[in-house]
């Protein structure tokens, strides 16, 4: 059973797996580099209680309770713990110097797990002094409410650790399915022509992003695929394409939008920056 879980990255993901780990008891550091981030992450977090508790998921003591486990910081020296969770941009070079830094910090047993998206899990850790500590750790968005969590083992990795990851993974109440280090794993690969296909539709002008997302919606998705895309934010579901693109040999099939691209030069990273595809109402705390 863990005991207390350090969260690196307080953006989307980085919220939504903190609300996840804490609501099962378990005390959270959650960290960002930036202070108006994390600022934004207690808001938000909050907000999202707020609700639970408006739609009776959860009580006015149950929300108390899991704020109190959280907490806030920007301080990497307060990022102790037997199991760290990162989700900071997806660049390697970025999550192996974190893990390297995390590394002086804690003990010699301290696990480093990954949310990457679509990088090499090995990479990350071949840039490390210890790959068999750093295993991937794939949660979806939103992350307090979606089952699934794929445990991305690489050949570093021992049974225990992989058996520790479970059991943790059922510990928060969610799903742990193991997959080997391939890219996209299993549903970033599989879900990749959902979005690319939607994409060149409507680069195609064969119909507008509205009606393939209705259309979708109607055939029995829970949301249509530019919907999704602006709900992951642009900025990552492009680079998991480019991603996927260049570890699989460059297929035509998997060639990245240049719609989406030029959103993503233009700031229209989705919901989190109030528009993409499509319009959000920002919150107060936005
Ligand atoms: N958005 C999704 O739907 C989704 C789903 C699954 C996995 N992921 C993966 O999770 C990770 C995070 O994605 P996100 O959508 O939460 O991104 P995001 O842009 O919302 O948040 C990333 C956060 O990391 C912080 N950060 C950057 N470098 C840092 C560092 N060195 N130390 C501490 N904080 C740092 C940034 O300030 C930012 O707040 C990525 O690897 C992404 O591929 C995203």
């Amino acid at each position: 059973m863990e005991t207390s879980i350090c969260i690196c990255g307080a953006g989307t993901m980085g919220r939504g797996i903190t609300l996840a780990v804490a609501s099962h008891g378990i005390p959270v550091i959650l960290y960002d580099l930036r202070p108006e981030t994390v600022s934004q992450a207690a808001a938000l977090i909050e907000k999202e209680m707020e609700q639970g508790v408006e739609k009776k998921r959860m009580s006015i003591e149950d929300k108390e309770n899991i704020f109190r486990r959280i907490s806030f910081s920007t301080s990497i020296s307060d990022c102790r713990a037997p199991l760290i969770i990162e989700a900071i941009l997806e660049k390697t070079e970025a999550k192996s110097a974190l893990f390297l830094e995390l590394a002086g910090i804690n003990n010699q047993e301290t696990i480093f797990a990954t949310n990457t998206s679509s990088l090499s899990v090995t990479e990350i850790a071949q840039q490390t002094n210890f790959p068999g500590r750093v295993i991937g750790m794939h949660f979806f968005n939103p992350a307090n409410r979606m089952k699934l969590v794929e445990i991305i083992r690489t050949k570093y990795n021992s049974d225990e650790i992989v058996l520790r990851l479970i059991s943790f993974v059922k510990q928060i109440e969610k799903t742990p399915v193991v997959c080997q280090d391939k890219p996209g794993f299993i549903v970033n690969h599989v879900a990749r022509p959902f979005y690319l296909e939607a994409l060149r539709l409507a680069e195609d002008k064969i119909a507008d992003i509205s009606t393939i997302d209705k259309i979708m919606e109607s055939a029995g998705f829970n949301m249509g695929p530019f919907h999704l895309m602006d709900l992951i934010g642009n900025d990552i579901n492009y680079t998991v394409s480019c991603s996927l693109y260049d570890s699989l040999g460059r297929p035509p099939r998997l060639k990245p939008s240049a719609f989406q691209e030029m959103l993503v030069k233009q700031g229209k990273l989705g919901k989190k920056t109030g528009n993409g595809f499509f319009q959000y109402a920002k919150s107060k705390s936005e």
